[in-house]
């Protein structure tokens, strides 16, 4: 399946795509993931998203655009998280995509669910695993239960970075949920929802896709 997962910062969409991919194998794309790597190994790419990242902007269309197409090119099935995130992107992606999309999945939640998600957010340095303090807490502490690596708040994850990703969603990325409902690839799921029961809905819309 080639899926778009899509919806406001915290919405859950990187927990559902890791939990997608572990069951079904298809690779993840994550825009996001591959952008924070990148400043990690500080490569050119890198060194030039850093200061969007930071100020909760978004990294410039050319930059994401050449990464996804990389990355895609020879993939058959692959969740998309993180891209598009614009208009532009999404124009962008019907150009490089080899085969259509089969659904966009929105993650539909509500503003002040998000602000408790993303202020009680650790990930994993190493290994890139998601937790949360209290409803996905890890089992070792303050460290990753998966590698044992210290677990760290996302530099992005401060409550001014955090406003600001909010304001560019609405104003960037929110259209998106119209332009793929006219197109009839949108799935909406309720990302209010506990973690198991949003993945029910998943498995569920993609049924509905197959
Ligand atoms: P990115 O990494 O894509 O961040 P985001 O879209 O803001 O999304 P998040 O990773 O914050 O949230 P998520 O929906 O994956 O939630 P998660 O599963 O972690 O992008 C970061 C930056 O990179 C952007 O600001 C931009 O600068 C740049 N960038 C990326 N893509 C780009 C693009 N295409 N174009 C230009 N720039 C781009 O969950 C959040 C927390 O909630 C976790 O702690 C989790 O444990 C918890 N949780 C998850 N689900 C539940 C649940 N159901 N109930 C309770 N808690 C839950």
């Amino acid at each position: 399946m080639r899926l778009v997962f899509i919806g406001a910062p915290g919405a859950g969409k990187g927990t559902q795509a890791k939990r997608l991919a572990a069951e079904k194998g298809y690779p993840i794309v994550a825009t996001g993931d591959l952008l924070r790597a990148a400043i990690a190994e500080q490569t050119p790419l890198g060194q030039q998203a850093h200061a969007y990242i930071q100020r909760g902007e978004l990294v410039p269309d050319p930059l994401v655009n050449q990464l996804v197409a990389e990355r895609i090119a020879t993939l058959e099935s692959f969740i998309l998280d993180g891209y598009p995130r614009n208009l532009t992107q999404a124009q962008m992606l019907e150009t490089i995509l080899p085969q259509p999309l089969s659904a966009v999945v929105y993650f539909e939640i509500s503003e002040d669910a998000l602000i408790a998600r993303l202020g009680g957010r650790r990930i994993c340095p190493q290994c890139g695993a998601v937790f949360h303090i209290t409803a996905n807490p890890s089992t070792a502490g303050d460290r990753c239960d998966q590698c044992g690596a210290t677990l760290i708040t996302r530099e992005d994850d401060q409550p001014d970075t955090i406003r600001k990703r909010f304001s560019v969603y609405r104003e960037q990325t929110a259209p998106l949920v119209d332009y793929y409902r006219q197109r009839g690839l949108l799935r909406t799921v309720n990302a209010d929802a506990p973690p198991d029961a949003v993945y029910q809905q998943l498995l569920s819309v993609l049924c509905e896709s197959t």
